[in-house]
């Protein structure tokens, strides 16, 4: 279905470099802006599904296959180091060799007191949290980050900082040092978007002193506490609860077997959980990044800032995770994951996805939301026509 159309921002990207004669300046204000018009792709540790998770690799293609967020767990060695790391497991199959940049950064850190060797199979280094911030922001569009705040407890008991700050405080000062800052869907946070994630809900009360970054609450299985506050998962999920945390986040973020229930691999009615979260308001000033200039003379699109008259938004819903494989999809979708993100995207309407494979998740959206991106979706076909000329 419409394969012309897929291969267009691509078109896009080489007439831009073409026409400028200069390469696109990855720090340029000109570069394509973050979609906001449809739920956002999240790159669950990179494009997880094809490349080792939380490697360089894995966040490279990520962005070459349209992840509007990359996704990561940051954890501290013990010397005090933040890193993105998860269970990195092995796997000889890709090419991130041909990444020269990433070839020599063979590391080891000692991780929640084991020691980990991070160059795996001599191709896949474990990379900071600042490494992994540069891959973002040296992207030729903009793309955001994602980093969870891993297991605070265990680090703020087990890792100690010579100044006597928190994982937390070294966390926001990370991003706050590459110029991450700003509420959601303001002008400074478009220009860099960020979501903080954590499951401690006190890591992100604490946070919220720190950074006016917009933060998300995970949300574990149902038979599980919050690490820090003991709370179950039904005090969480509580209006009540909702009512209290959305003064420090703008969403949560729940595994989605809990948003519907699945029993011997079928698929349960829906709770209500993703229309509550909803209903809960947020006030933020926003802006649309959606209005373009075009420069027809070079084909430079220009992002226009305009502030929206619509003083507020639903709390977001941001569940995880999407996998392809066979083994992972429920059966009502019949070994199809496009008819899983059908469902998760118009039937239960949520505004993101944790997916290992931000491949498929960007081709649905391309092939589905025409309708509402008409910007993005002029250029698409000034692109394809100007591309089927060049074969003529
Ligand atoms: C990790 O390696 C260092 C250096 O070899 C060693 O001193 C330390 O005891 C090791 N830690 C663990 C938990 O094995
Ligand atoms: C946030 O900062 C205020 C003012 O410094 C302080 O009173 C409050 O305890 C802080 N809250 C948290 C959760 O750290
Ligand atoms: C957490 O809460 C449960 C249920 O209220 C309780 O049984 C358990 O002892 C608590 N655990 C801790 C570490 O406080
Ligand atoms: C662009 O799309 C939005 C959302 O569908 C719509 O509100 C707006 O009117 C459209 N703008 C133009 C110029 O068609």
């Amino acid at each position: 279905m419409a394969s012309s159309h897929c291969f267009a921002p691509l078109v896009f990207l080489l007439l831009l470099v073409g026409c400028s004669g200069r390469p696109i300046d990855p720090h340029a204000t000109n570069r394509q802006p973050l979609q906001t018009s449809r739920p956002y792709n999240i790159a669950h540790r990179g494009s997880n599904g094809e490349i080792p998770e939380e490697t360089a690799a894995a966040y490279i293609r990520a962005i070459e296959e349209g992840a509007d967020f990359i996704e990561t767990d940051i954890l501290s060695s013990k010397d005090g180091v933040l890193i993105c790391f998860h269970d990195v497991t092995l796997d000889d199959t890709t090419d991130v060799a041909e990444h020269k940049e990433f070839a020599d950064r063979k590391r080891t850190y000692e991780v929640q007191g084991f020691n980990t060797t991070g160059f795996f199979t001599g191709k896949y280094p474990i990379i900071t949290f600042e490494e992994y911030i540069s891959i973002a922001l040296d992207a030729p569009r903009v793309v955001g980050i994602y980093p969870e705040i891993k297991n605070p407890v265990l680090i703020n008991q087990h890792v100690k900082w010579a100044d006597g700050k928190r994982f937390e405080d070294k966390f926001v000062e990370t991003l706050t040092k590459y110029g991450y800052k700003g509420s959601y869907l303001s002008k400074d946070w478009l220009k860099q978007p960020a979501f903080i994630q954590s499951f401690a809900p006190t890591s992100l009360v604490y946070v919220s002193n720190l950074t006016d970054l917009p933060k998300i609450f995970l949300i574990d299985d149902v038979t599980i506490p919050t690490q820090d506050t003991n709370q179950s998962y039904w005090e969480i999920t509580s209006d009540p609860y909702l009512d209290y945390i959305k003064d420090y986040v703008v969403g949560i973020g729940p595994w989605k077997d809990t948003i519907v229930p699945v029993v011997n691999n079928y698929l349960q009615t829906p709770t209500d959980l993703v229309s509550r979260a909803h209903a809960h308001d947020l006030q933020v000033d926003f802006f649309s990044a959606n209005t373009y200039l075009f420069d027809l003379g070079c084909m430079d699109v220009v992002p226009v800032n305009r502030v929206l008259t619509s003083p507020s938004i639903p709390m977001q819903v941001h569940p995880y995770t999407y996998r392809n494989e066979n083994s992972f999809l429920h059966l009502n979708f019949h070994q199809d994951p496009y008819a899983e993100y059908n469902y998760w995207i118009n039937e239960i309407g949520v505004d993101g996805l944790f997916t290992d494979f931000t491949g498929s998740l960007h081709n649905f959206q391309e092939w589905t939301s025409f309708n509402d991106k008409n910007a993005s979706s002029l250029l698409h076909k000034i692109a394809s026509m100007v591309s089927s000329y060049e074969k003529a």
